[in-house]
């Protein structure tokens, strides 16, 4: 027996106790005539004493050729300890060691495996496996594995059926490129990772699953950012004979649950907004509302005066920054540096100040008056105390930079507090998007998502206008969750695809199978997938999903500890006939 207790186990209840421990030497403090070792597992951290006087002589020279993340089995007794550690449950004993194995040297591990290491990333990552016997990583990946036991027995409760649906499948256009398969038995073809399991899972409704879930693997090819993996874990559902109202509502459900027993958090009925609306309101279509400063239309206000960057802006858009007006003439103008950087890329920025005696001082002051700053206070919601940050110029560029500005002063206020939660639904999302690259329409979602019936006649005159059954959630300034009610019947699967720009035939070639399946009695059906590992992070309070995935690519897509993706010899270059022309 390798053990009869854990190293989170024992305590003053135990004293007197003989008992064997496992795990990895964490700690070693040499006396000389008195050795203190820490022991730790999974569980814990259990202090070993060897003492020259009271262990036996060979036992206490092997101690003493201990070293860290060594793996050791000791038998000894539970004693009461002199100098307690009130911070851990064991810290009122330690064991005074009889017996000691050593199951496995350890080279010195290259980075120190304590909470606060002296690891950079990469050395972490190319030694995850050690960085993962550190509790700040062992703890998000236990948090993981929370969230989604919570989920699947929720899930599994209200009626859905976890079905696996294949990795080696055809690609699906998602948006993102597909990373392909080259197939040996079928020279020169390859098979595709799904992006998701979209027409699989839709299949599955025409099976008539009903309900069906999976916690699924993803693949995407694309640029990487902090909330984004090439592969990704997708809580994927599908549900037939719903609407759009079911769907909603189901997921608000999973998601209340999971802030509840998760996170403790009690939070009402999602707000739901239109996509038209955040995009007015907070210049982005995953608005973070834990924090207000919507953003206010001054056109009206701030037009027709002597200002000509005003005059000549397509868009004049406020925001009040609470309590901004403690902010010193230096602060606004980093400020003012920060929306002028290229990543940024306004022109400048104007601001009024709220004095608490309501009077306002701008600096504009020589083209407004008290009066017009006060419609400006009034069209942002601004109170005395306040700042209202001004930027001007093309609509769409204009929102953009206000959107990345309200983050910013959010940030510096203190605004984006990690503990609390404000989910939303972002409803009616444009069908189509207009794509410059390639000069034609996109699916804004997937192909597969309807318009709504009484946009239908638009997809003729006004395209970019049709609205879809499309929602995301939205958790605290991040897309966690996205979906829309099908196309169902042949006919209208076979209309988008021509809006889409397909040729009868290359739609029945890519999709025939999904248009056949719907010829055969396809129910109405609609879903959404949850991104995991950005749920997961969030509710864990942090935005880097690296974090809460065990073996994650760096931001060039690559495992760093395999070191993949890597060369494939010649052989097996010759038998899936391939040759590289680099
Ligand atoms: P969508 O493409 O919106 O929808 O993806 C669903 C959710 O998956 C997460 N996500 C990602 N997470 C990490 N890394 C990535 N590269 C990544 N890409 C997406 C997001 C997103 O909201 N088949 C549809 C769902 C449906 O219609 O039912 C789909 O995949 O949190």
């Amino acid at each position: 027996m390798f053990r009869t207790h854990t190293n989170g186990e024992l305590n003053i209840n135990n004293t007197n106790e003989i008992v064997t421990l496992s795990g990895w030497v964490q700690k070693i403090r040499d006396k000389g005539f008195m050795i203190w070792v820490d022991i730790r597992d999974r569980y814990g951290i259990t202090q070993l004493i060897f003492d020259e006087e009271r262990t036996d002589k060979a036992v206490f020279e092997q101690a003493k050729s201990l070293g860290r993340e060594f793996v050791i089995q000791v038998t000894g007794t539970v004693i009461e300890r002199q100098s307690k550690n009130k911070n851990i449950p064991t810290g009122e004993i330690e064991i005074l060691v009889t017996k000691l194995e050593i199951l496995n040297k350890s080279e010195t591990p290259p980075f120190t495996i304590e909470d606060d290491t002296d690891g950079g990333e990469d050395i972490r990552m190319k030694y995850r496996y050690l960085d993962i016997r550190r509790n700040p990583v062992r703890e998000n990946l236990i948090f993981r594995h929370k969230v989604s036991m919570e989920v699947r027995n929720y899930l599994s409760k209200a009626g859905f059926i976890d079905v696996e649906t294949p990795y080696l499948i055809k690609s699906t256009p998602e948006g993102a490129r597909d990373f392909v398969v080259p197939s040996r038995m079928n020279q020169g073809q390859f098979y595709a990772l799904p992006q998701s399991p979209q027409t699989f899972k839709q299949l599955l409704m025409v099976g008539g699953m009903d309900k069906y879930f999976q916690l699924v693997k993803c693949f995407r090819d694309e640029d990487l950012r902090a909330d984004r993996q090439p592969e990704f874990t997708q809580i994927d559902c599908e549900m037939a004979f719903v609407e759009q109202e079911d769907i909603l509502n189901t997921f608000e459900g999973l998601t209340r649950h999971l802030l509840k027993e998760i996170n403790g958090v009690e939070v009402e009925k999602f707000p739901r907004m239109t996509y038209d609306y955040a995009m007015k309101t907070y210049g982005n279509d995953k608005p973070d509302i834990r924090f207000d400063m919507k953003f206010g239309e001054l056109n009206e206000v701030a037009q027709h005066k002597d200002f000509n960057v005003f005059n000549q802006a397509e868009l004049v858009l406020g925001i009040a920054v609470p309590g901004g007006n403690k902010f010193t003439r230096k602060e606004i103008d980093k400020l003012i540096k920060w929306v002028k950087r290229p990543q940024i890329g306004a022109l400048g920025m104007v601001y009024a100040r709220v004095n608490e005696d309501g009077s306002y001082k701008s600096s504009v002051d020589k083209f407004y008056d008290q009066e017009d700053l006060a419609k400006w206070a009034k069209v942002t919601n601004a109170k005395p105390g306040d700042l209202i940050c001004v930027l001007s110029g093309d609509a769409n560029k204009t929102r953009t930079q206000m959107s990345a500005l309200r983050m910013e002063l959010a940030e510096i206020l203190g605004l984006r507090d990690p503990k609390v939660f404000a989910p939303l639904w972002v409803i009616d999302f444009p069908l189509l998007e207009w794509d410059e690259e390639t000069n034609r329409f996109h699916a804004m979602h997937h192909p597969f998502t309807s318009p709504k019936p009484e946009d239908i006649e638009l997809l003729k005159t006004a395209p970019e206008k049709v609205r879809a059954n499309a929602y995301d959630m939205v958790l605290n300034g991040n897309e966690i969750g996205g979906g829309s009610i099908r196309i169902h019947d042949r006919a209208t699967q076979e209309m988008m695809f021509d809006y889409l720009g397909f040729t009868k035939e290359e739609a029945q070639e890519q999709f025939g199978f999904l248009m056949n399946a719907f010829t055969y009695g396809a129910p109405p059906h609609g879903g959404l997938a949850f991104g995991l590992d950005r749920l997961v992070s969030i509710l864990g309070g942090q935005e880097t999903i690296r974090d809460f995935i065990a073996f994650p690519k760096n931001n060039s897509g690559r495992d760093v500890m395999i070191d993949a993706p890597a060369n494939i010899d010649n052989e097996q270059l010759k038998e899936l006939n391939l040759k590289l022309d680099l």
